[in-house]
């Protein structure tokens, strides 16, 4: 007899972007009515870079739903060559910030702003491992002698293995990963070193961009690697290692930034955010685990309490809207006009 039913405790998003005005207002209701909270990427334009600046995004973030609304937004700051260990205790001081992301110059979206050498961080690294503040990793070298598909791998050798060398109580979360040798690396490394997964990286290969036509809406860094590689993704986040869990990396882009002769890395999945996931995981009969993954995991890692709401999924067909809308524009949604086989039920009432 297969699950028709599913009610797991309320998940938490640890990796999302909602961007800013009409932008997120249009997206960030999709999170909230599944997830209790989610770490917010700070790469705005301009990036997010102070304590104070993280409030008053959160007091948008917040100013955007309705009234009544329990999603709390955990804010983080981008870290750059010049962020200072004030910065980074006005940050663990705030109670509001609750990690400093790491985007290598260059590497994705909004990057410009990102570290050029980490040697330059090493007051702020210090600070952050003293005080147990999460360095989150966006973790691709941007080295154009290293060829697209490999370039989370180097990274992972060449600036993970030597940075947790030289900080090793360092808190970590290696963001979006995507290759068997970021799962082993993980696999191998202390209590304080994590992993987030997104639902494209368990769902689909690089096939799914590039055979058959190029489709830019399932173009997202780090990019889309071969069959070995997801399952790999799949074997971690679906067996019982407490140090993978739930990050969607939701990143919408408009239509036109996607369309386009240099389309935009990014996808948006915050419509579906756990949905997705109950489909890759009833895909290889692991549902059982998905609570572990999405909602329990992630909380203990950042030390959190577990949330104690639950929601519940319908296995019941669906269709995903072909766009929605995205400020003045249009965005493509992950898995566009295909029929999805798990629904969030809708609570009638509060919340
Ligand atoms: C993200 C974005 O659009 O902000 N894009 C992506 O492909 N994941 C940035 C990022 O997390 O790399
Ligand atoms: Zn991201």
């Amino acid at each position: 007899m297969s699950t028709t039913e599913l009610t797991i405790v309320r998940p938490d998003d640890w990796h999302l972007h909602l961007r800013d005005g009409p932008q997120l207002a249009s997206v960030v209701r999709f999170t909230a009515q599944r997830f209790g909270r989610a770490i917010i990427m700070p790469n705005l334009n301009p990036p997010i870079t102070t304590t104070p600046q993280a409030l008053a995004y959160k007091a948008r973030i917040l100013a955007a739903l309705p009234a009544a609304t329990a999603f709390e937004p955990l804010m983080t700051l981008y870290l750059t060559d010049n962020t200072t260990p004030e910065i980074i205790a006005d940050a663990v001081a705030s109670e509001a910030v609750y990690g400093v992301k790491l985007y290598p110059a260059g590497a994705t979206t909004n990057s410009d702003s990102g570290v050029t050498n980490l040697a330059l961080c090493a007051p702020a690294l210090e600070t952050m491992a003293e005080l147990g503040l999460p360095l989150l990793v966006h973790g691709e070298v941007v080295d154009d002698a290293v060829d697209i598909f490999d370039r989370e791998q180097v990274f992972v050798e060449t600036v993970l293995a030597p940075l947790l060398q030289r900080y090793p109580d360092l808190r970590v979360v290696l963001e979006h990963i995507t290759t068997r040798q970021a799962v082993e690396f993980v696999r191998a490394a202390g209590d304080n070193v994590a992993a987030t997964i997104t639902p494209q990286h368990l769902m689909f290969n690089r096939n799914a961009l590039l055979a058959g036509g190029l489709r830019p809406h399932n173009y997202c860094l780090p990019v889309l690697k071969a069959e070995r590689h997801r399952q790999a993704v799949v074997e971690a986040a679906t067996d019982d290692h407490p140090r993978f869990f739930l990050g969607t990396d939701s990143a919408p882009h408009a239509v036109s930034a996607k369309e386009n002769a240099c389309g935009c890395a990014g996808i948006f999945s915050a419509h579906a955010g756990i949905e997705l996931y109950a489909e890759a995981f009833a895909a290889v009969g692991r549902l059982s685990r998905l609570e572990a993954f999405a909602s329990l995991r992630g909380a203990d890692f950042y030390k959190l309490a577990r949330n104690t709401e639950t929601i519940t999924l319908e296995r019941e067909d669906w269709r995903v809207p072909d766009a929605l809308d995205f400020g003045a524009e249009l965005l493509v949604p992950f898995r566009a006009g295909e029929t999805m086989h798990w629904r969030l039920r809708r609570e009638t009432g509060s919340g």
